[in-house]
Formats: structure tokens, C-alpha cells, sequence
């Protein structure tokens, strides 16, 4: 039986504009996929901004640690020509920015990507300001069927931080390969979804995972739209894709409701 699925777009409709750019979140939610996946970690003076790397050279004109500068250089910093001149007024965005373009247009899912003990409060503070956290009430939630607001990492000290700073925020543990171990851990410290490599997921993985009342997504990027509906019909919740467009048949693209 095919079950539903929200498909996410990856940094972004990442495959045909700059991943983690206004450019390809405004291009997601242009084709109407309404879920968007972008990295967190700190610049030098403590601000969330928005890059996947923990080097600048791959994906902007920069060189060197993102850490290693202050936001107002991060901004000096082209992040889109490397993707395509085109993109080249693309800049690095901070998560406030995000936070504001996107607020009741968009599901986001903010991964924290770095390691800073003070990550997870400075996202707070951002979500607070911006009203992210007065939005997601419970009653909202119950009536869009899914949270607004998603935090996942692959770091389990970042997601106990976050977790007891936001218990009522859903969070997603990502991992690189998939045990029992790591499902206990997520089962039994408040997480709501384990992502794991969408290639591992088999039937029997994401049943024991639904006993364990954890959601289950696929990182899964490239992969072939029939793969994403075979998964679909594990019971498989969310899969980020750098193009979602190629994964829409039979799949949902949930549309953002308040
Ligand atoms: O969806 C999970 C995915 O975002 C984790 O991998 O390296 O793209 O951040 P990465
Ligand atoms: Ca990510």
C-alpha cells in the first residue's frame, strides 16, 4: 500500500540553484514544495548562518573557516557564481533572514551542523525573536497534521541542548549508518524522526523504528523518483532531495497550512 511522503528540498531545490541561497529556497517554494532543509553554524561573532561546509571555499569566494569571520564579512562573500554566474548577488544568508522570508510560507527543517556548545541557544534566540516559537503552538500543529519547524543534526550533544531548550520543537537524528543502539538513544531521548541514508532503509528497519515511535526519513539527494515511491510504501515519512521535482508522482508535496 503507498502511504504518504513529504518530499524535502535539500539546502534548497539545490540541483538547479545554489544550495543553502535565498535563490534556492525561493525556488522550492516557487515549484510548491513547501519543506525546505538548510545547515546551521556559528560566524566568528556568535551569529547562525546558513552553509553547509565548514570551509567557505567550496560553495562561496571565500577561503578559510566559516568561523573564522564575522557576519558583515560573511556577507561581503558571493556564494552563487561557483554554482553559476548567474547566481553571483547570492549571499550567505543568516538564519534570521530565513526566519523572516519564510515565516508561514515554509516547513523548515534547520540542521545543526556545527559544533559550538552555543549553537543550539543562538537558533533559539533567533526563532524567538523572529516569532517561530509563538507560531508552533500545539493546536496549530494538531491542525497541519506536522510541525512548522523541524531541528535535526547528526550530533547527539547539539540535540540534547536543543531538546531542553525547545521540548515541545520536534527533532530528527540523522545518522550515517543505522543501529539499534543510536534508535534506542533517539527513542528514549525525545526525538521524533531518525534519518538515516535513504539506501539502508529496508521494510524491517522502519517497522522496528515505528516501534520505537520514531518517525523515519531518507537522505537521499539523487536518487530515482521509483526508488523514493518504494520507500514510500516502508511507511518512510520525510526524503530530502536536491531535486524534488523528479520525485513528485504519487508522493506528496505537502502544502504549508496554519
Ligand atoms: O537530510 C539530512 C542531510 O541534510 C544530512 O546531510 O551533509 O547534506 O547535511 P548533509
Ligand atoms: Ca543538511
Amino acid at each position: 500500500m503507498f502511504k504518504l511522503l513529504t518530499v524535502v528540498a535539500h539546502r534548497g531545490y539545490s540541483s538547479e540553484a545554489p544550495e543553502n541561497t535565498i535563490a534556492a529556497f525561493d525556488l522550492a517554494l516557487r515549484y510548491g514544495y513547501s519543506d525546505i532543509e538548510f545547515d546551521v553554524q556559528l560566524s566568528k561573532d556568535g551569529v547562525p548562518m546558513v552553509l553547509h561546509d565548514e570551509l567557505l571555499g567550496r560553495t562561496t569566494n571565500g577561503l578559510g573557516r566559516l568561523d573564522g569571520y564575522t557576519y558583515a564579512q560573511l556577507k561581503q562573500l558571493d556564494a552563487g557564481s561557483w554554482f553559476n554566474p548567474k547566481f553571483g548577488e547570492q549571499r550567505i544568508p543568516s538564519l534570521l533572514e530565513l526566519l523572516a522570508r519564510y515565516k508561514s510560507k515554509a516547513r523548515l527543517h534547520i540542521e545543526l551542523k556545527s559544533t559550538e556548545f552555543e549553537l543550539a541557544e543562538r537558533v533559539v534566540q533567533a526563532l524567538d525573536v523572529s516569532g517561530w516559537l509563538q507560531a508552533d503552538t500545539l493546536i496549530e500543529r494538531v491542525m497541519s497534521r506536522q510541525p512548522k519547524l523541524v531541528i535535526s543534526s547528526f550530533k547527539r550533544t547539539q540535540l540534547e541542548r536543543s531538546i531542553k531548550l525547545l521540548p515541545n520543537v520536534a527533532h530528527e537524528l540523522l545518522v550515517e549508518t543505522i543501529t539499534e543502539e543510536s534508535m534506542l538513544w533517539a527513542s528514549r531521548n525525545g526525538i521524533r524522526s531518525y534519518h538515516p541514508d535513504g539506501k539502508d532503509i529496508t521494510p524491517e528497519f522502519v517497522a522496528r523504528a515505528h516501534e520505537l515511535n520514531l518517525h523515519v526519513g531518507a537522505w537521499w539527494w539523487t536518487r530515482r523518483d521509483q526508488d523514493t515511491q518504494q520507500i514510500a510504501t516502508y511507511g518512510v515519512r520525510y526524503a530530502f532531495v536536491d531535486e524534488p521535482k523528479a520525485h513528485q508522482r504519487r508522493l506528496i508535496k505537502r502544502p504549508y497550512s496554519s
